[in-house]
């Protein structure tokens, strides 16, 4: 049942190509710039979008918020459930609330989506599992059909989430006409060109390489991931899986704010993992690249293909696809996903079944 895979984890990561697809089909159409994803709400009339989920799921939300407020210039807030039920948030007609979630039953998010209802907002899931309690309340839902996911660390089903994010913020940006046709056009191509990218990124070469480096640092006690602007979250994907599945400690931030505070942990013991492929603030993380340098981090850099110059800033370099930036998180985190997954194989974890995680967190 896991196909010939020796855990149903790697056996998604490799399916990721095939669930994106899937995310993907009789949605997008580049030839004439149309995003149809059969929702029935009225894009054009919110002014506002919360997204609410737990984990993994609320990472995607994070680029979810930056591809709507980017793409669509619609005012976006990300919560994690457990705070959203808790925080009388602020809710009336206008606001669109965006579950995010793989099991579509997860209690902290349904009582989100609970409590956004009863504040008048409409509700949007984006969800993995059909029929389940979330799909059962919502007023719509955009299926992701990545497929069912058993292994514990969710990875299929977050490049599928992240995916949805960018139809979602191209559906919006149409109705309310914030792109030309021109940036519409290249990234409904961008979208299109995900599979591809992602099977490639999957390419034996590669994976061979990033089982190299994570066997290279899997002795490391902890290990730091930075990351910029749409690709922050990535960094904090990496971190939740590399701890998920290997238990080594791990901390993510957005670059930037590494010389807020993080900075002090670096020494020539740390690992630091810098998402630093093409963009155009690639300078600013270079420098951030530097900064752990010059206190003896250990740079594992994540670039672009060709980029051969920024290499030598790095002591390890995994070369990823080059990517629209808009798609480069569903690409790039491929790479972090098999990272942890090596790193943890290396350690004799079980990556399918880590210690204190359930699949689904149906209980407060
Ligand atoms: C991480 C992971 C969890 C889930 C979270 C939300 O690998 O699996 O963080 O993402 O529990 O679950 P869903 O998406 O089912 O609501």
């Amino acid at each position: 049942e896991k196909g010939g895979y020796d855990t149903y984890m790697l056996k998604e990561i490799y399916e990721q190509p095939t669930a994106l697809t899937n995310t993907l089909i009789g949605r997008l159409h580049d030839e004439t710039g149309e995003v149809n994803l059969d929702i029935g709400l009225d894009p054009a009339s919110f002014k506002r979008i919360s997204i609410i989920a737990c984990g993994t799921a609320y990472y995607a939300g994070l680029v979810g918020e930056y591809l709507i407020e980017g793409l669509a210039r619609i005012p976006v807030e990300v919560d994690v459930a457990s705070e959203y039920r808790y925080r009388h948030p602020i809710v009336s007609e206008n606001t669109l609330a965006i579950v995010v979630s793989q099991s579509g039953e997860t209690i902290d998010t349904l009582e989100a989506l609970r409590e956004a209802k009863k504040g008048g907002a409409k509700t949007l899931g984006v969800i993995n599992a059909k029929g389940s309690s979330m799909t059962r309340e919502l007023d719509d839902t955009l299926y992701i059909h990545a497929g069912p996911e058993i292994g514990v660390a969710s990875t299929k089903a977050y490049t599928s989430m992240v995916s949805a994010f960018l139809m979602l913020a191209l559906w919006l940006a149409r109705a309310r006409g914030t792109l030309t046709e021109e940036r519409a056009q290249e990234l409904l191509h961008a979208a299109r060109e995900l599979p591809r990218l992602v099977e490639e990124a999957l390419s034996p070469e590669r994976v061979e390489r990033i089982r190299q480096v994570a066997e290279k640092y899997a002795g490391a006690r902890d290990y730091l991931f930075l990351g910029r602007g749409v690709n922050a979250p990535t960094a904090f994907e990496g971190a939740l899986k590399l701890k998920e599945i290997s238990y080594i400690h791990a901390e993510a931030y957005a670059a930037g704010e590494m010389k807020h505070g993080p900075i002090a942990l670096i020494d020539e013991n740390l690992p630091v993992v810098v998402v630093a492929t093409e963009s155009p603030l690639l300078e600013k993380t270079i420098s951030n690249v530097q900064e752990v340098r010059a206190r003896s981090g250990r740079v594992i850099a994540l670039l672009s293909d060709g980029d051969t110059e920024n290499a030598r800033h790095a002591d390890d370099v995994l070369y990823v696809p080059r990517a629209h930036e808009m798609v480069s998180p569903v690409v790039n985190v491929v790479a972090l996903q098999l990272l942890s997954y090596f790193t943890a194989t290396a350690l004799g974890r079980d990556v399918d079944k880590p210690r204190n995680l359930a699949k689904s967190v149906t209980v407060e």
